[in-house]
């Protein structure tokens, strides 16, 4: 067992122990008071924990939490660690999501939930009332910001043991929806308890905005996710125009994602190559198939309308805020490190490391590709040919991470 597997299956272990006892034990505290409305709360908790929002890791969010915080308030700790781990487990059992989530999902919500509950007691006077703006108002703030950071905390753990992404890496990336989405939430769990103490029933009030809220944040995630696969199928229309590079930059954002990492760079920046290399010859849109197609070497005013592409792909991609950060990387692909490149002539290190690295990734695949005018090298020969322009059109750091990268492909294609 490899040190990663081992350390996933002992933070699991840790949690799902941690978690199970704590329901154990509440199950013994349970506030029996109002047990009849608790299938409402699970019913409700059920609802939304069933249309969990993905984030751009592999972490997600759901409206759940603007239940788990009214509960806590209202029929205090106990309860509301019953009542979650119950619509958590049913949630996940109905969704089909494997035992292990089961679980997991329970247990982090049992530890986040306790230790919210023992900040709310340590800061809320003990008063008749379940909820007054003045005197709770806030505990109620620590005690969310407590819940948020440990279930935030305890999932991107996993999600980084699992997905073996550095945990800051995973808690950057997500950090910025997941607290926009939770502080967003936090007033309506304000309104739930402010609804329940005047009448227990009217809870179901809030069901509809929480659900157009819920839609809205979905949609939002949908349009981001559809308007990039629109763009990568218009980038793979255009490799295909020319049967010799159809899916060279699926190629190229495979290779490109190998140098970053073996640079070692961060999630985002591993992603940001990968993004950059499905795109980045999209503005050969631009080139008309005489020039794109044609089986001879082109003549000089076809060559400049050729090296037009880097920056028509950042016209096109420039109204689209996802592209943000890449769009150098797509608009620099062609620059050299002696500054013989286009469109700018950037030399060295003016020239951004993603854009760098798509230059390596770029042309290993044209020269391992077949060409109309010409046949493909071997991967042994294009690497050569990296070597020798290390330096001069290539930036000798990117080049040694290909080659290791290529290596340790290599020996895992050959096993
Ligand atoms: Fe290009």
């Amino acid at each position: 067992m490899n040190k990663q597997k081992f350390l996933f299956n002992f933070y699991y272990l840790l949690v799902s122990i941690l978690g199970g006892l704590i329901f154990i034990y509440s199950l013994l505290k349970v506030n029996l008071d109002f047990l009849y409305l608790y299938p409402l709360w699970i019913v409700l908790f059920v609802a939304f924990e069933m249309r969990p929002v993905s984030l751009d890791v592999k972490g997600q969010v759901t409206l759940g939490f603007a239940l788990n915080l009214a509960i806590l308030m209202i029929y205090g700790t106990w309860s509301s660690i019953i009542v979650t781990g119950i619509g958590s487990s049913m949630a996940d059992i109905i969704g089909k999501r494997g035992w292990q989530k089961v679980i997991f999902n329970s247990s982090q919500y049992s530890i986040s939930l306790l230790i919210a509950g023992m900040v709310y007691s340590k800061l809320s006077p003990v008063t008749e009332e379940i909820f007054s703006i003045s005197q709770h108002i806030i505990p109620f703030v620590f005690t969310a910001i407590a819940f948020v950071v440990i279930n935030f905390l305890l999932v991107a753990v996993i999600v980084s043991l699992s997905f073996e992404i550095a945990l800051l890496d995973v808690i950057k990336m997500d950090l910025g929806m997941m607290v926009l989405f939770l502080t967003s939430l936090a007033p309506l769990s304000l309104l739930l308890v402010i609804l329940y103490t005047s009448e227990p029933f009217s809870v179901i009030l809030i069901v509809p905005p929480l659900a157009l809220a819920h839609k809205g944040f979905e949609n939002y995630l949908k349009l981001r996710k559809q308007t990039r696969a629109t763009i990568e199928h218009l980038a793979d229309i255009v490799d295909r125009r020319d049967k010799y590079t159809s899916m060279h930059s699926t190629r190229v954002a495979v290779y490109a994602e190998r140098i970053a990492k073996e640079m070692g760079l961060s999630y985002e920046q591993v992603e940001n190559v990968s993004m950059a290399g499905k795109v980045h010859d999209l503005g050969k849109i631009g080139v008309r198939d005489s020039i794109l197609l044609k089986p001879k070497a082109l003549i000089d005013s076809e060559v400049e309308e050729m090296k037009k592409h880097t920056e028509i792909g950042y016209y096109m991609l420039q109204p689209l805020e996802m592209y943000k950060d890449v769009l150098a990387y797509v608009l620099f692909h062609h620059e050299r490190m002696d500054g013989k490149g286009y469109p700018r002539g950037l030399k060295y290190n003016s020239i951004p490391l993603g854009a760098r690295i798509l230059a390596v990734a770029d042309s290993f695949d044209a020269m391992t590709s077949d060409r109309l005018y010409r046949k493909a090298m071997s991967e042994e020969q294009a690497m050569k040919e990296l070597m020798n322009n290390k330096g001069t059109q290539f930036d000798p750091q990117v080049v040694e991470a290909f080659i290791k990268s290529w290596k340790k492909e290599k020996k895992h294609r050959e096993r």
